[in-house]
C-alpha cells in the first residue's frame, strides 16, 4: 500500500467515472487487508485517516473517539495540538450530532448553514490556528450491528490544480463540495476504522484476562499470599525491562512480561514443609526443591501456544547459571535460552531484595553488588548491561509493588 501522501501533495480530479469507483474500491480492499494485519491501535486508525484524506482529495482529517458522554478527538492530521483533546457528546456540535443520529453530515460551507440547523460549526478551533474551514464532511464510526463508536470528518475537499503548499488563508479559496461517491467512501472507511477499533479492544480485553488467569494460578501454584503476587509482578516487570534494554522486539517484551510469572508454577508439586520451611534446607530437601524447573516445564510444555511454550522454557531453564553452574541441566552460557537468562536475573534479584520464609530481605546496595560480583559467573553479562542500562525504572518498579512489612 502507498504511503499517505504529505498534506496538499496529492493530484485531484473532480469528476468520477466507473474506472473512478473501480479504483476506489481497490483501494478499500488494500485497506481492509492493511487493517487485518495491524495491531497497533494508533497506528491503524492513522493509516485510516490518512486513506480517508487521500481518497477524497481534502486538506486534513480527524477521527473522533466516544468515550461515555465524550468525544475525543484521537486521530488529528490538521491541527496536532488538537490531539486526546475531549469534546462533550452534544447534538449541538456537528460531529456530536453525526454520532448521536448516525446520520453523515456533508456541509459545502459550514459558515453558512441554514438556521434550522440543530448544530452548528463551532469557529474555535480556525480562530485559534488561522485555518478557515468550508466543505466539512462528517460521517458515523458504525460498527457492523450498527452501534456508532465514533465520526470520521474530513476538512476542504480541494479543487484539482490546486497550489501546494496551500497556506492556511488560501485553503478556503480551493475547498469545494464532497461528492456523493466521497461520501460514500468516507462512510466505508469510517466503518473500517470501527471494526478495527473493538477487535483491538476485544483483544487487549482477552489478553488481559487470560493473563489475570495465568496469574492467579501462577500465585496459587506458589505460596498463596500477597507477597508471591508482588514477587510475580516485579519480577515479570524487571524480565520485560531488561528485555527491552537487550533490543528485542517489542513482541518478545510482551512475552517475556506474560511467560515470566510462570516460571516457578513447578513449585506446586513441592511441600509445604519445604517450601515454607523457615530455615535452610537439608540437602535431601534441596534435591526436591531442585525438581520445580522440571516440574513446571512438564505442566506447561502441554500447549502449543507461543506463549505457553516461552513460559515452560523459562521454567526449565531459570535456575541455570552462565557459568554452567545451575541447574537441572548445568547449561552454559548461550546455550542457557535468552529469556531463561534474563529471568534468572530478575528472580533472584527480586528474591535478595525480597523476605522469604528463609531469609530476611537484603539492603538495595547489597542487591546491586550482588548483581555485579555475580556477572558472568551466575549471570549473563549482557543481561546484566542490560540490566544496567534499565536501572532506573527498574527501581520504579521496585517501589510500586512494595508489600508493607
Ligand atoms: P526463591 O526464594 O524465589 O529464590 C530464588 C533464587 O534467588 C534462589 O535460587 C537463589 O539463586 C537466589 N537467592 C535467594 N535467597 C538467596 C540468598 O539468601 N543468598 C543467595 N546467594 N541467593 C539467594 P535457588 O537457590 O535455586 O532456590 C530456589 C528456591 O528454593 C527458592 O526460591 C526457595 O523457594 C527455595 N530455597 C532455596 N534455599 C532455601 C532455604 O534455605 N530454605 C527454604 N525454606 N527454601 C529455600
Ligand atoms: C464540529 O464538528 O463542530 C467542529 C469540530 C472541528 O472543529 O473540527
Ligand atoms: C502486572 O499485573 O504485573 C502488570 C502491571 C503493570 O505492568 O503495571
Ligand atoms: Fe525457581
Amino acid at each position: 500500500m502507498s504511503l499517505p501522501t504529505p498534506f496538499g501533495l496529492h493530484p485531484s480530479t473532480t469528476e468520477f467515472d466507473a474506472s473512478d469507483a473501480l479504483r476506489l474500491s481497490q483501494r478499500l480492499i488494500q485497506v481492509g487487508i492493511a487493517l487485518s494485519s495491524e495491531t497497533d491501535l494508533q497506528r491503524l486508525l492513522e493509516l485510516i485517516v490518512a486513506q480517508a484524506r487521500e481518497l477524497t482529495h481534502c486538506d486534513g482529517a480527524s477521527l473522533f473517539v466516544r468515550e461515555g458522554e465524550e468525544l475525543r478527538f484521537f486521530v488529528v492530521n490538521r491541527h496536532e495540538e488538537l490531539r486526546d483533546l475531549r469534546l462533550p457528546l452534544s447534538p449541538s456540535s456537528i460531529v456530536g450530532y453525526v454520532v448521536l443520529t448516525g446520520e453523515s453530515l456533508n456541509l459545502p460551507d459550514v459558515y453558512r448553514l441554514p438556521a434550522d440547523r440543530p448544530y452548528a460549526f463551532n469557529p474555535q478551533v480556525d480562530r485559534q490556528t488561522g485555518y478557515r474551514t468550508r466543505s466539512l464532511l462528517t460521517v458515523p464510526m458504525r460498527d457492523p450491528s450498527g452501534k456508532i463508536l465514533g465520526a470520521l470528518q474530513l476538512l476542504n475537499r480541494l479543487k484539482p490544480d490546486h497550489p501546494t503548499p496551500l497556506a492556511p488563508d488560501q485553503v478556503a479559496e480551493w475547498s469545494q463540495p464532497f461528492s456523493e461517491l466521497e461520501v460514500s467512501v468516507a462512510e466505508a472507511l469510517a466503518s473500517q476504522a470501527a471494526v478495527a477499533y473493538q477487535n483491538v479492544q476485544l483483544r487487549e480485553e482477552l489478553k488481559s484476562a487470560h493473563f489475570e488467569t495465568i496469574f492467579c494460578l501462577s500465585v496459587a501454584a506458589e505460596y498463596r499470599d500477597q507477597d508471591t503476587s508482588f514477587h510475580l509482578k516485579r519480577m515479570s516487570n524487571y524480565s520485560r525491562i531488561i528485555a527491552k534494554h537487550l533490543g528485542l522486539s517489542s513482541h518478545e517484551q510482551e512475552l517475556i512480561f506474560y511467560a515470566s510469572p510462570m516460571h516457578d508454577v513447578g513449585k506446586i508439586g513441592i511441600p509445604d514443609a519445604i517450601l515454607q520451611k523457615p530455615g535452610r534446607l537439608t540437602p535431601e530437601e534441596r534435591q526436591i526443591m531442585n525438581r520445580h524447573p522440571e516440574i513446571g516445564y512438564e505442566i506447561l510444555s502441554k500447549s502449543d501456544s507461543e506463549l505457553m511454550q516461552k513460559s515452560a522454557i523459562i521454567a526449565l531453564t531459570h535456575h541455570e547459571k552462565f557459568d554452567g553452574s545451575g541447574y537441572p541441566r548445568g547449561l552454559k552460557g548461550e546455550g542457557i535460552p535468552l529469556e531463561g537468562r534474563i529471568v534468572a536475573l530478575a528472580d533472584v534479584f527480586d528474591a535478595l531484595a525480597s523476605r522469604r520464609p528463609y531469609k530476611e530481605a537484603w539492603a538495595l546496595n547489597e542487591v546491586f553488588q550482588f548483581v555485579e560480583d555475580n556477572s558472568g559467573s551466575h549471570f549473563d553479562p549482557q543481561v546484566v548491561a542490560a540490566f544496567n542500562r534499565g536501572r532506573s525504572e527498574i527501581l520504579e518498579i521496585y517501589h510500586r509493588y512494595q508489600e508493607t512489612r
